[in-house]
């Protein structure tokens, strides 16, 4: 529990994401009883409400969106505590008024201020520049943090001055720049399945992992969200942050200890290890692909092209397959392969580490059915982690099979774990920055991606049209089967949590 009062500030609170995500979050956090006493709300947006009818929207927003029961009486707690602002982000004025609340509620003696931008990115820097030139950024009596939604710029150049209009107005350290995958409950727990299991430490290299799949594939589309997608793509939406991020956690040293500095200090050194991607590309390498009309999940959705405010000659992707090398002791020789797309068959998040075969000793007559052990860290929707063994059929006679041992983390406390913004609000709260993406990880990862994109374009790579609702491009199949091996659970065949 935070035992200090404190003021959440949210600029852009009649967007989606303060009724979808935020506003349940605080909801939940409140039903666990982790907030004090003494905590508010100043909702600032551009529409015309009262902070009643505010409250009241976000009271249907809690019983539309938050996973937990409604509580009348933890609601109304919460309601009393929102007051709605309205003003323009780019115009100065609204500052005085914003300063003008907060200062009421440091004559109550709460000078604590997490601010929150859930706004379009053009609005990111004028509103730090603002809040700076009024003083609102400066400690005094206490703690001033920003937290920013992505994405964290458009391209290197955007995301670079974008960080230095925020370092220039705080520190580091009170910059938390979201990676909402960041925050969900597996991505914790990999760290603590690797680093707190002495049976894995001394297997997790080149020596006996074969390699390591990471894959996000999605049912959706691009929704309303054409204009930003289209400009964006899936290499930047999803690869240069998410997958990235994971990536690191699987591959990362362990660090000397699990705060913010020294896990971030072992992801740079996986991401400055990633091996360029060679001049001349290939299908072996990458494949990219576009959504065309299908069905997903029995109906029949449209293709990529004819989105809304999507260029109809658009060759943005939406799905990628990728190879990637991390060129350093730990992993030299074992690929990491990463699998994303919109509108394919399945929708999770899965990390596959597939371990090297045992010798072809002929110890057993059914050798062949032995399989390669596999554990499987499913980040959603069903969270939990899942080992593959070889083991004998029960009988008398030689069969084997395999023995999956499945840990449904669902199954056993239900929705209970906290959602990915409950707990990166939570952390910010508390001044932990661990769960958030620090200014070099950005760096690093965005030249990266820029330089791949540089080479895509050189190469005039193609871009797979695929059916909605199918696996993806038949490249991407491909891609796995000539190096032999296979993608983990492709057809979706493989059901958790069936208990
Ligand atoms: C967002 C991307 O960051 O992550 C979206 O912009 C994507 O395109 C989403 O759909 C996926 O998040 P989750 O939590 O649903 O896996």
């Amino acid at each position: 529990k935070v035992e200090k009062p404190f003021v959440f500030v949210i600029f852009g609170a009649t967007g989606d994401l303060t009724k979808r995500k935020l506003i349940p979050a605080i909801y939940a956090l409140a039903i666990d009883n982790l907030l004090p006493d003494n905590f508010y709300i100043l909702a600032i947006g551009r529409r015309d409400y009262t902070s009643e009818i505010f409250q009241n929207l976000m009271e249907e927003a809690v019983k539309d969106y938050s996973q937990r029961d409604f509580e009348k009486e933890v609601w109304n707690g919460i309601k009393g505590r929102i007051t709605y602002i309205k003003f323009d982000f780019s115009a100065p004025e609204g500052y005085l008024l914003l300063k003008k609340h907060l200062d009421i509620f440091s004559e109550k003696g709460i000078h604590n201020h997490l601010f929150f931008l859930a706004v379009a990115p053009n609005l990111f820097e004028p509103i730090i520049i603002e809040l700076k030139k009024n003083n609102l950024l400066s400690e005094g009596n206490g703690w001033k943090r920003v937290m920013i939604e992505k994405p964290f710029g458009e391209n290197l150049e955007k995301a670079s001055e974008l960080n230095n209009i925020l370092t220039d107005a705080l520190p580091e350290e009170r910059i938390y720049r979201i990676d909402h995958y960041l925050g969900k409950e597996m991505i914790q727990n990999i760290l603590t399945l690797r680093f707190s299991n002495s049976i894995f430490e001394p297997l997790w290299n080149r020596f006996h992992i074969d390699h390591v799949q990471i894959s996000i594939p999605e049912t959706v589309g691009i929704g309303s969200r054409g204009s930003y997608y289209d400009r964006t793509g899936v290499l930047k939406d999803m690869v240069q942050n998410h997958m990235f991020q994971l990536l690191a956690i699987i591959a990362m040293e362990p660090p000397v200890k699990l705060d913010a500095e020294h896990i971030r200090f072992e992801k740079i050194r996986v991401m400055r290890a990633l091996r360029p991607f060679p001049d001349n590309l290939s299908d072996s390498e990458i494949v990219l692909g576009q959504y065309t009309e299908g069905i997903v999940d029995g109906k029949a959705v449209p293709g990529y092209l004819q989105e809304e405010k999507v260029d109809p000659n658009s060759r943005t992707p939406t799905f990628a397959a990728l190879k990637l090398w991390i060129d350093n002791y730990r992993w030299q020789g074992v690929p990491f392969y990463l699998l994303t797309g919109k509108r394919l068959n399945r929708k999770n998040a899965e990390i596959a580490i597939q371990f090297k075969e045992s010798p072809g000793v002929k110890l057993y007559s059914d050798y062949a059915c032995a399989k390669p052990n596999i554990l499987v860290f499913r980040i959603q929707p069903y969270e939990g982690f899942y080992f593959q063994l070889n083991a004998k059929k029960p009988g008398n006679y030689y069969e084997m099979m395999q023995a999956n041992m499945d840990y449904c983390q669902t199954a056993e406390y239900g929705n209970n774990s906290p959602e990915a913004y409950e707990r990166l609000i939570m952390e910010a709260i508390r001044g932990n920055n661990s769960l958030f993406t620090s200014w070099d990880e950005l760096n690093v990862s965005w030249r990266y991606i820029e330089d791949l994109e540089m080479k895509l374009s050189r190469n005039s790579v193609p871009v797979y049209p695929y059916p909605a609702g199918s696996v993806g491009p038949e490249a991407a199949v491909k891609l796995m089967e000539n190096d032999g091996r296979a993608w983990w659970n492709m057809d979706n065949s493989i059901n958790f949590c069936t208990r």
